[in-house]
């Protein structure tokens, strides 16, 4: 009844103003509905107003205490959608603090029902929904989000041609064999395999599958201090070993690229790092060169811009933050606890952009910010 009233005052209006002159805006929405989704995490997705015609489909997966909203706000991805016709997921973490799973065995396997599985469903649906191009899916992410691009690019190859990972670990370095566990050796770079190892660590999760993998892109920076720079190593360790790349000498070497911080690494085709000296947790969100490397602007291949990386991106700066005390917003939410007057736990959150909790850690754990929206104890 109420659908009929709004669909018949919707139709007035239609029939007044004339539909070519009714706006339609593309929005954020929440889909509660896109199959089997046992881990519970929650998807949003950005349809632009401008769809292609057999649309990309960009999946984007927020960091620790991160949203579906702040990513679509924080990064360029919606932006470009309405340019170039993608359609893009945001899925949302159902945690308690919000990182990912990437550390229990369901999401470390193929179908093993996990936020891993639930991100494949929320894929699946939307190729279905939007008659989009099942060849041309992609997933980049931040931090947490980083080790989830690299965790489904093991368990889902199948399913995506490339991938863009800002500060992440390799797949299956954050085991714990509990959900949404953290792994402190592994987040201080002291999980160190051979390249065999590494490879076989993502083989391993789906096992028997010998098609196409993803192309991968993987971005950190040397002064990462919630996600040591050693991740970065790893990780090309591991996507070198799985294309079978040489890990020790990449074929081409490119400095200031593609800005003065940073130092491209290409191993081949499918395997490109990107090194910033200096550079924090935070490495800017690069769209432009994301948007090449997915063959969705360009040739395909990874291209230099003369553009300034930042200046593409409404997230946070490279620079490395050194407070120790993050200046939590002013909050329009009531904090449910005042802060300095509570203690936030071992890796616990204790600031952030739009943060209320307590700011002050546990002794003897520090506040680290992270990024412009997170802080941990550490
Ligand atoms: C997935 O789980 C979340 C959280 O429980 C819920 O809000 C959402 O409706 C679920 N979606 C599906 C398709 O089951
Ligand atoms: C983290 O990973 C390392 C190396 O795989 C493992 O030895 C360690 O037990 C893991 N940590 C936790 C807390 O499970
Ligand atoms: C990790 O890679 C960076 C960039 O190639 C390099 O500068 C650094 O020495 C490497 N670290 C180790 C321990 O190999």
């Amino acid at each position: 009844m109420r659908l009929s009233s709004i669909t018949s005052g919707f139709l007035a209006l239609a029939s007044f103003t004339g539909a070519a002159e009714i706006v339609k805006r593309a929005a954020l929405t929440q889909v509660t509905s896109f199959g089997a989704n046992t881990s519970g995490a929650k998807m949003y997705i950005y349809v632009p107003d401008k769809l292609a015609a057999n649309p990309a489909i960009i999946v984007a997966v927020h960091y620790c205490s991160g949203t579906a909203s702040a990513y679509y706000s924080g990064t360029p991805y919606a932006k470009l959608a309405e340019q170039y016709g993608f359609i893009v997921i945001y899925p949302e973490s159902p945690y308690s603090g919000t990182c990912w799973d990437v550390s229990s065995p369901a999401t470390l396997t193929h179908n093993g029902g996990g936020n891993s599985n639930s991100i494949a469903n929320m894929v699946t649906y939307t190729i279905s929904k939007y008659n989009a191009d099942s060849s041309r899916v992609f997933v980049t992410g931040t931090s947490s989000g980083a080790m989830m691009t690299n965790v489904l690019s093991a368990t889902y190859p199948e399913m995506f041609a490339a991938a863009s990972a800002y500060s992440g670990v390799p797949a299956g370095c954050f085991y714990t064999g509990s959900v949404a566990g953290w792994n402190s050796t592994c987040s201080q770079g002291q999980s160190i395999h051979t390249q065999t190892e590494w490879a076989n660590t993502a083989l391993n999760m789906y096992p028997g599958y010998t098609g196409a993998r993803p192309k991968m892109q993987v971005f950190h920076g040397s002064a990462d201090t919630t996600l040591y720079p050693q991740n970065f190593n790893e990780t090309l360790k591991q996507w070198s070993g799985v294309f079978g790349y040489t890990y020790g000498s990449p074929q081409q070497t490119v400095g200031q690229n593609p800005s003065s911080a940073y130092t491209k690494y290409v191993y081949g085709p499918n395997l490109v790092g990107y090194y910033g000296v200096g550079v924090g947790h935070s490495v800017p969100v690069m769209g432009d060169l994301d948007l090449a490397w997915f063959g969705i602007t360009g040739g395909g291949s990874p291209t230099t811009t003369s553009t300034p990386a930042a200046s593409t991106t409404a997230a946070p700066s490279s620079t490395l933050v050194t407070s120790t005390k993050p200046s939590t917003t002013s909050a329009t939410a009531t904090p449910s606890s005042t802060p300095g007057t509570c203690t936030a736990a071992r890796w616990a959150q204790c600031g952030g952009s739009g943060f209320t909790g307590c700011t002050t850690c546990a002794s003897p754990y520090a506040c680290k910010v992270s990024n412009a929206y997170y802080s941990q104890c550490l």
